[in-house]
This record gives structure tokens, C-alpha cells and sequence, in this order.
């Protein structure tokens, strides 16, 4: 594994890879916190995130009681911020619900259940298909998932923990076991505990209300941006329509053998049903591919494994739809293509497409690149009152080998800011240069994508390069960043 070294003087060096990360940040946090009453206002998830986490290993080893999150707390101001200018009033109906600790609705329920953790996620009444659909795609792989859990055992306190990235900085997230139960405060209003009786798809998805400031603003995203806030992994995406389906099976296939974090979306137009009775406007997880082959080999038939983050099948009616004849179809070596694929008859939500299904289902593919080797190396700027389109911030770091990375530079996310605070999207320009002032690659982006400068195939030579960063802020912005290499 290779280390950046950073030189110029301004720039604190930071390097590790991202599985010390958490514990290092985690001690370095380590503090009790006055517990007081929450503000709302523009920066209120800013400085929860600022603040870190309170003191949690004392507090789940010494409490006797449950321990009530202040800055996150059991009412109705973490469902929505209801006649302030700070809301859409999009989660109304349910502000009023009671909120029931988890481990009151399900004592004997554990963090991860009995079962699958694919299996354990069900999405409840509110539009974050591409939290739950993103989510399970990272627990695909036990090892990147599970260190997620900074205490995955059920605590007396009701205090969990967890691994997360806000503006790309590893940070320890706390939430209490609290959630919005509706009017009888009887089952989870959002999302459900697994029938396994499993846990944490209601607290992960707490995990990110809160960092969203609370749960209206979880409404709608994308599938990378809970991908970047569970694992840092550099993300990418594309249409489907651009490609031919050969291209797209190649590079699926691949990324498949890669463990890349994949999720599809159905067209947003605004139908309600999409080709094979597909919800219209949703977010399911791409398991994996799969191929078939009938007895001579003579005809081969690949397939994409996909599930739905609502764990049912709702109707699904592709070509091998899950009581479909052609999976009893006898193949090669006499296995059956249900056999050869692994095709398990079950209203869990996951289904398979052809190639040309798959298309036409969906217009959007999101990948996210996780490797245990690869190694994160970031600086944390706090307010920046001097960059602007035409000053840059100046970064240098030197290389000792040649060394494939991604360059990017994270402003806090825009689901961060409440309703009427940041009015436009702010684009941003990345210039990196080599030691003789020339050129090598640049990216302009606005700050909504998640782009990034991809030098993976064309390796930096060893030397020493500056990076610019041109921030176009608008109005609202609060201008901290964060400037990361992440190399293999
Ligand atoms: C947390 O809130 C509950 C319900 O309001 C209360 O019963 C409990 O005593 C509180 N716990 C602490 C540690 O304040
Ligand atoms: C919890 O588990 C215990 C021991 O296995 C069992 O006796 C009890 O019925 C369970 N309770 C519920 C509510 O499932
Ligand atoms: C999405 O649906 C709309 C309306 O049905 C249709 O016009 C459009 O072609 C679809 N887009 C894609 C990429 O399939
Ligand atoms: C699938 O269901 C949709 C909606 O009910 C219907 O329009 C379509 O014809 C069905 N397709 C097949 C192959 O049965
Ligand atoms: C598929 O078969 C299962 C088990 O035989 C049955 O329960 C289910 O209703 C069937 N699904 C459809 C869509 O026909
Ligand atoms: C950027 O900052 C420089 C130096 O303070 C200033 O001269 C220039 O006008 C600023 N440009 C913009 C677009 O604000």
C-alpha cells in the first residue's frame, strides 16, 4: 500500500487506511457533550456532525436507563420542522406520530436478525427506496457492511453507533432506538424491522434522518449518495440508453465479479407502472448476473438479479418471473436454469431480467467502487473565505510511485441544508497540475454529482502535484470542504 505525502505548509497530512480510520476519529471525539435542547436552523446537521458524537461507550456501560438522544429527539421535530420556513410539510401527516423505542416493540429483536441481511430490509411509508435499495446493496459484502457497526449488540442505553462519511470525513454517528411508530406508536411509521427480527434498517435509516437534519428530508436521492455516506467508495453512473447491451452485460458482469455496489432506477417520468409491472420512479438493487445454458450450450441466456428494497415482488412479469415455466427448463449438465442460476421461488422482492428487460426497466444504473486495499487520504477545510471561481485554494502532494487514484474535493451535501436555505447549486472547478505548472486533468461539476477526477487507469507518475480548487459558492453555501485522494 502506498502513502500520499502532502508538503506544503497550510496542509495538516491525514493519511490511513479507511478501516483505522473510524477508530482513530473515535478516540479523538472522545467527550462528553452538555445534552441540550437542538436548534433548527440552516446549519443545525452541520453542527451536529461539528459537535461529534457524545460520550457512548461510558454511556452504554453505565446506563441504567434508556438514554435519550437531545439533539436528535423523540418528537415531532425529527420528522419534520412544521410551521418554520425550514420545511414542505412533506412528512405532515405523520408529525404526529408516538414514537416507541424498538426494543419495546420487539424485545427479543437483535441488530442483525436471524436471517440474510439482504433479506432484512423493508421500506415503510416514506419515499427513501434509494436509502433501503442502497443500503442493501452494501450489505451485499458482510465485511464492508459490518463495519458500519461500531456496537452491534442490543444495549440497555438503546444507543447505537455507526461508521459513516459526511463531506467524505469518517465520523461516528449516534442514534437512540427511538422511531416515529404511528398514531398507537404500535409498528415503525418508515422503515420496518426485519421479519428475522433484525434492527437495523430502522436505525440506519434514523442514521441518515438525522444527518438530513430529520426524516422529510430523506424524501428522494440517489442511491451514491447512501453508498458515500456508508463507505467513501468513489461512485459512478450511467444511462442505459447509452450503451449497447452487450457493453452494459460486460460491464455489469464485471463489476459484479468486482463486488461494486449496484443499484437501477426505473424512469422517473411519472407513470405509476413501468414495463413487467415495475414501480415507476424506484430504486432496487442490482444483486449480481447470473448465465444460463440450455443442454448443448447452444443457447446462452444471461440474466440480471435484481430486488426490491420493498421485499416483495409485486407483480413482477418478466420472462423468468418467479413461477415461470422456462426456469424448469432442463440445461447443461441436467441442471435446470432455476438450478444453474440459483433461482429461489419467494415474494422477497428479488426477480430476474434479460438483457433486454433490463433496459427497458431501467434508466439509470449507480455503481460504487469499494476495495479493502484501497487507501483515503484527506484534508478538512473549515471555512474558506478566500477561494472563489477565479482565486483557488492551492493543495500539493508528492508521490514516490506511480500511483492510481480519484481526486476529488466534497462540499457538505445539499440534503444537509433545510428548505430555503441554499436557493441554487454552486458548481465547482478541480484543476491538478504537475510541478512545471502544466496541466494534467481538470473537472467542473456541480456540487449535486458526485464527480470526481478518475486517474485509476492512468497512474500519476511519482512527483509532486498541486491541485486548485475554484469553489463557485452561492448564496447559503457554508464553505467547508474536503480535499481526498483515495489510491490503490
Ligand atoms: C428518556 O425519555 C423517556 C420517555 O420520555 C423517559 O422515560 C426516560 O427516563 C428518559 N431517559 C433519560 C436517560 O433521560
Ligand atoms: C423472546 O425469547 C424468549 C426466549 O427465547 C421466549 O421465551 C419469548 O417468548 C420471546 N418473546 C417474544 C415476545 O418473542
Ligand atoms: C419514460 O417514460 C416516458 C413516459 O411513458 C416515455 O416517454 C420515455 O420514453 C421513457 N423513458 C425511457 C428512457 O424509457
Ligand atoms: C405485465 O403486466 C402489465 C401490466 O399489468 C401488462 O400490461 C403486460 O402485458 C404484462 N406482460 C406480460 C409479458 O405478461
Ligand atoms: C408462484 O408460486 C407460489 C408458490 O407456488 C405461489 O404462492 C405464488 O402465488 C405464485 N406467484 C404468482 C405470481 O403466480
Ligand atoms: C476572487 O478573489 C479575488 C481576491 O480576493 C478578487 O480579486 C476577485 O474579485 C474575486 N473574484 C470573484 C469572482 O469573486
Amino acid at each position: 500500500m502506498k502513502q500520499l505525502l502532502f508538503t506544503t505548509t497550510f496542509l495538516i497530512v491525514f493519511g490511513f487506511t479507511q478501516a483505522s480510520v473510524a477508530k482513530n476519529r473515535m478516540k479523538m471525539y472522545m467527550k462528553q457533550l452538555a445534552q441540550q435542547q437542538q436548534q433548527l436552523g440552516c446549519e443545525t446537521s452541520m453542527n451536529r456532525f461539528k459537535s461529534g458524537p457524545p460520550d457512548y461507550e461510558n454511556i452504554i456501560k453505565n446506563s441504567n436507563t434508556f438514554w435519550n438522544d437531545t439533539s436528535f429527539p423523540a418528537d415531532a421535530t425529527s420528522i419534520q420542522w412544521t410551521d418554520t420556513p425550514y420545511t414542505r410539510n412533506g412528512l405532515y401527516y405523520h408529525s404526529s406520530a408516538k414514537w416507541s423505542r424498538l426494543n419495546d416493540l420487539c424485545p427479543n429483536c437483535t441488530m442483525f436478525g436471524t436471517g440474510d441481511y439482504l433479506n432484512d430490509i423493508s421500506q415503510g411509508a416514506i419515499g427513501d427506496c434509494y436509502f433501503m435499495a442502497g443500503a442493501t446493496a452494501v450489505a451485499e459484502i458482510d465485511n464492508r457492511f459490518k463495519k458500519i457497526f461500531v456496537n452491534p449488540e442490543i444495549n440497555w442505553a438503546g444507543l447505537y453507533a455507526f461508521n459513516v462519511y459526511v463531506r467524505g470525513i469518517p465520523h461516528v454517528m449516534v442514534v437512540d432506538d427511538a422511531v416515529p411508530a404511528g398514531s398507537q406508536g404500535l409498528s415503525p411509521s418508515f422503515a420496518e424491522i426485519g421479519s428475522d427480527g433484525s434492527i437495523w434498517g430502522p436505525l440506519l435509516e434514523k442514521a441518515w434522518a438525522k444527518f438530513a437534519n430529520n426524516y422529510e428530508f430523506i424524501v428522494g436521492g440517489s442511491p451514491n449518495e447512501v453508498v458515500q455516506f456508508l463507505t467513501n467508495s468513489p461512485t459512478t453512473s450511467f444511462k442505459t440508453n447509452q450503451l449497447s447491451l452487450d457493453a452494459i452485460w460486460k460491464l455489469l458482469s464485471q463489476s459484479d465479479i468486482q463486488n461494486n455496489i449496484m443499484n437501477v432506477v426505473t424512469n422517473t417520468s411519472g407513470d405509476a407502472v413501468c414495463p413487467f409491472n415495475l414501480a415507476c420512479q424506484h430504486v432496487y438493487t442490482l444483486l449480481g448476473v447470473a448465465t444460463v445454458y440450455n443442454a448443448d450450450k447452444t443457447q446462452v441466456t444471461n440474466l440480471y438479479r435484481i430486488r426490491n428494497p420493498w421485499k416483495v415482488d409485486a407483480g413482477f412479469n418478466g420472462t423468468f418471473s418467479d413461477n415461470a415455466s422456462v426456469w424448469n427448463t432442463v440445461g447443461f449438465d441436467g441442471k435446470t436454469y432455476a438450478q444453474q442460476a440459483g433461482h429461489v421461488i419467494a415474494d422477497d422482492g428479488i426477480f430476474w431480467t434479460t438483457p433486454e428487460e433490463f433496459v427497458q426497466s431501467f434508466i439509470n444504473v449507480f455503481t460504487g467502487e469499494y476495495r479493502d486495499e484501497f487507501v483515503t487520504s484527506w484534508y478538512d477545510k473549515v471555512d474558506d473565505q478566500v477561494a472563489n471561481s477565479t482565486n483557488p485554494s492551492k493543495y500539493a502532494f508528492t508521490i514516490t510511485e506511480s500511483t492510481p487514484m480519484t481526486i476529488r474535493v466534497v462540499t457538505y451535501p445539499v440534503r444537509m441544508y433545510p428548505v430555503s436555505c441554499k436557493k441554487t447549486t454552486s458548481i465547482h472547478k478541480v484543476v491538478l497540475k504537475n510541478s512545471r505548472g502544466n496541466w494534467i486533468d481538470y473537472i467542473q461539476y456541480l456540487e449535486v454529482s458526485t464527480s470526481f477526477m478518475n486517474l485509476i487507469d492512468r497512474p500519476l507518475a511519482p512527483g509532486t502535484y498541486t491541485i486548485e480548487f475554484y469553489p463557485s459558492w452561492t448564496e447559503g453555501d457554508i464553505k467547508d470542504y474536503e480535499f481526498e485522494t483515495i489510491s490503490k
